[in-house]
């Protein structure tokens, strides 16, 4: 059996509306399960929502809901949200769900059974908004704590403790040694300098009932329920376990409801470890520092990668719903339909720097590289062949076949690396490699003359193969778009097998379909 390819993103917390920055996350993470299984692997790609902790509990009780309700509704607004963005993912992960809650607790168990917890009597500060404890070292110069932190109260009581400090040399080590670990590299030294500078201290993994009910009870003690973080990481192992992950199964124990039955259920999964847990630059610390510990304290093996992209901006300035500085994807997608979205959050910003939405930005990507760039080169030359031969392919010509070659395997090796808006953009020369084509070969000028049938055909012949290789090419990114390439084409497949990039499998003989507009020009409003 071999394993599929695993991909994760964070999973959102259900206390508010999808925006533009969860929906760039999963989009990056749908492109690289798209990308993976159009080279030929199987993938298994997982999201979902952390519906436990305060500020779930808190949203509910404004609302005058109880929290299962509340994240119930909203757990429906969210996966509608996943389908809107066109996401295939297998599985959506709720944390509410017994599935991940058994495994929750058997992993608290598990890490306790093997010493890595102690109760103590903590007293000090504490941020209700972060659900952290703060310290001395968190006062800014005079003396208060960063208005980030919300609501600040003092606190005196008992809780269980997670020790740290003595996976800290581990921990680096496995990071020096494993360069791909965490990307960009830049990411990766700011963990590691993180780890050099400072030590750990030890993580709180549990919270007063009498504080905070909304969360998964510590199995060892009722008074208790699991830190939200605790819980939100275990999802990453607790799907795999529902699908039957066997040494998943094995290193937490407990669990032998989640094996599959025998009759009709799906042969089990090996998913663990990840291949990738795509995240936003600001949880990367518990990605990467104590979900490791915790997996090492398990002792299962961490996962192949931590992907960090960055935050978006709105305007220059940070999205916030008191300002109305948002950007709502939904009316977005409603208005430019789901490619252009996907392709513009990828095209702008790299996975890595922070970036800045504008809507000027937006429209002038729309416009040059959708409807003007990719639009027009499919369409010209398909409206040439159905013009000039009746839709008919003519005979193969290798003449664009060389050059299409070589920027297919550029962007193959790119999407190995989940290096996303460096494969749009050599996607994109190829694009401009077929427009000047175009221009060279002048085929209006070749359909004039009666003599020049032959070469008029061999240039419709590489148009037309080119078109059909620009859009598997495209396809993880936009796959509405290389549909409709295909149907275009009069292709009866889909466009999804990056094998097929392979010059000259269009067939001398076969009729094309319609051609149509795929990017409509827009008014200027
Ligand atoms: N629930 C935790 C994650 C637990 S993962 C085991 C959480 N949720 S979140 O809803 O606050 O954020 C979810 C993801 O969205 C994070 O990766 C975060 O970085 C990302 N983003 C939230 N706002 C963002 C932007 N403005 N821009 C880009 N991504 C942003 O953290």
């Amino acid at each position: 059996m071999s394993k599929p390819f695993y991909i994760t993103t964070a999973i959102d917390y259900v206390n508010g509306k999808p925006h533009l920055g969860h929906a760039y996350e999963k989009v990056i993470a749908d492109v690289i399960a798209r990308t993976r299984r159009s080279l030929g692997r199987e993938v298994f790609f997982l999201t979902g929502l952390d519906e436990h902790g305060q500020k779930v509990q808190q949203a509910a009780i404004a609302e005058k809901k109880s929290p299962q309700a509340y994240c119930d509704e909203l757990a429906a607004e969210w996966q509608a949200f996943a389908r809107k963005l066109e996401l295939t993912n297998n599985d959506f992960v709720r944390t509410t769900q017994a599935r991940h809650k058994q495994t929750v607790q058997a992993c608290l168990e598990r890490v306790r059974a093997a010493g890595h917890f102690y109760r103590q009597t903590y007293s000090g500060f504490y941020s209700l908004k972060e659900e952290t404890f703060l310290t001395e070292k968190d006062r800014l110069p005079d003396g208060s704590f960063d208005p980030a932190w919300g609501e600040v109260i003092e606190l005196k009581e008992d809780n269980y403790f997670f020790r740290l400090g003595e996976h800290q040399q581990w921990l680096m080590d496995y990071i020096a040694q494993n360069p791909d670990f965490i990307a960009p590299e830049y990411r990766r030294n700011e963990v590691l300098g993180f780890l050099k500078s400072s030590v750990l201290e030890d993580l709180c993994i549990s919270r007063p009932v009498s504080r905070l009910s909304w969360g998964i009870p510590i199995p060892f003690d009722a008074e208790y329920v699991t830190y939200v973080w605790f819980d939100a990481l275990v999802n990453y192992i607790s799907i795999p376990a529902a699908h039957g992950d066997a040494a998943v199964i094995a290193a937490v124990g407990g669990l032998a409801s989640s094996l599959p039955d025998a009759g009709g259920t799906p042969a089990p999964l090996q998913l663990w470890p990840a291949d990738v847990h795509v995240i936003g630059k600001d949880i990367l610390k518990f990605h990467a520092v104590y979900w490791p510990i915790m997996l090492k304290a398990l002792g299962l093996p961490l996962p192949r990668q931590i992907l960090v992209h960055g935050w978006w901006q709105k305007d220059g300035q940070r999205m916030s719903k008191s300002t109305g500085n948002v950007v709502d994807p939904i009316a977005v997608i409603n208005e430019w339909g789901v490619d252009a979205f996907r392709y513009y959050v990828l095209r702008e910003l790299d996975i890595g720097p922070d970036g800045n939405w504008t809507d000027a930005g937006f429209r002038a990507r729309y416009s040059a590289e959708l409807a003007r760039g990719l639009g027009n080169f499919i369409n010209r030359s398909l409206t040439m062949l159905k013009r000039y031969r009746n839709g008919i392919v003519p005979q193969r010509s290798d003449e664009l076949a060389a050059d299409t070659a070589r920027a297919v395997e550029e962007v193959r090796s790119l999407l190995e690396r989940s290096h996303l808006q460096a494969a749009l953009q050599a996607i994109q020369s190829l694009i401009s490699r077929g427009d000047k084509y175009i221009e060279q070969t002048a085929p209006f000028k070749l359909a004039k003359e009666p003599a020049q049938a032959g070469r008029l055909d061999a240039v419709l012949y590489n148009l037309a193969e080119t078109c059909r290789i620009v859009a598997i090419l495209f396809q993880p990114f936009l796959p509405g778009t290389a549909a409709k390439i295909y149907a275009q084409l009069g292709l009866a497949g889909k466009a999804d097998k990056f094998s097929e990039t392979a010059w000259g499998q269009l067939q001398a003989g076969h009729k094309i379909g319609e051609p149509a507009a795929l990017f409509p020009l827009k008014e200027e409003k």
